[in-house]
């Protein structure tokens, strides 16, 4: 369904993505790891379109999206949340997610309310929706980051590392929303530290380290691969 194919990006002289290849299927529940500056969120970055890869495709349902930016890639279903959310601060929660539909799915009317309010409701914040995004707290703050991109209505959602500075109670929340998200049908690609707690959610798993995928299967296999267990002794994130 999301494909890279061959992607690598780099930054001046840096080489951040290198040649990596991912194919992720209808449905499907990848979780990714690896340590900081691995190249994660450059990988996120370059398959909901916030920038082109240097080399290689990215193919979404069949078609070759490489050149469509971030806005032309959230209409036709792929939607992502920031390691850093970025709310609308002065809007409020329901305000925030009207832009989302109305920008991210072309929404408007009765449809965009009908969007706004599956997403308040799968995301438990009801009780919220009136409330100014700014005066959130950080499980919130994560709650409408979610939000905001299930608003735009996505066939595919990438979270980049949703539970990051939460507590693991949080955290597990967090593992109900997503997994009622993913039992909907929707696609979930998920980077995140927590690594039990990805587990709760994701049959595969993918390790990445200096822009490489360096093992990719079966979770259990893959946090048991010498080349994974290497990556992180070397690294200060585990
Ligand atoms: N826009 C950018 N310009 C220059 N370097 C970048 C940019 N984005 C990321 N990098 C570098 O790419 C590497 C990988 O970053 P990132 O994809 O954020 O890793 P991860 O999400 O796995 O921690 C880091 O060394 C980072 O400094
Ligand atoms: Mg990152």
């Amino acid at each position: 369904m999301l494909v890279a194919e061959r992607v690598s990006r780099s930054f001046g002289a840096l080489r951040v993505l290198d040649d990596v290849s991912l194919c992720v299927g209808r449905a499907e529940a990848v979780g990714i790891v690896g340590p900081n500056g691995a190249g994660k969120t450059t990988l996120f970055n370059v398959l909901s379109g916030a920038y082109p890869p240097s080399e290689g495709r990215v193919r979404y349902d069949g078609r070759d999206v490489t050149a469509l930016d971030a806005a032309a890639r959230c209409r036709l279903g792929v939607a992502r949340s920031h390691q850093v959310p970025r709310p609308f601060g002065g809007m409020t929660v329901f305000e925030n997610l009207h832009v989302a539909a109305a920008v991210g799915a072309g929404a408007s009317g009765e449809r965009a309310h009908e969007l706004c309010l599956r997403s308040l409701r799968l995301c438990g914040m009801l009780e919220v929706a009136n409330r100014r995004a700014d005066t959130l707290g950080l499980l919130d703050r994560k709650r409408l980051e979610m939000a905001r991109a299930l608003a735009t209505d996505p066939q595919v959602l990438l979270l980049d590392e949703i539970g990051g500075g939460l507590t693991d109670g949080e955290a597990l929340e967090l593992v109900g929303i997503i997994r009622e998200i993913l039992a909907g049908g929707v696609t979930i690609v998920w980077i995140e530290h927590i690594v039990h707690v990805l587990l709760q959610v994701v049959r595969r798993l993918v390790c990445m380290e200096s822009g490489r995928i360096i093992a990719d299967g079966d979770p259990q296999a893959v946090m048991k691969d010498p080349a994974v267990i290497e990556a992180y002794l070397g690294s200060v994130s585990m």
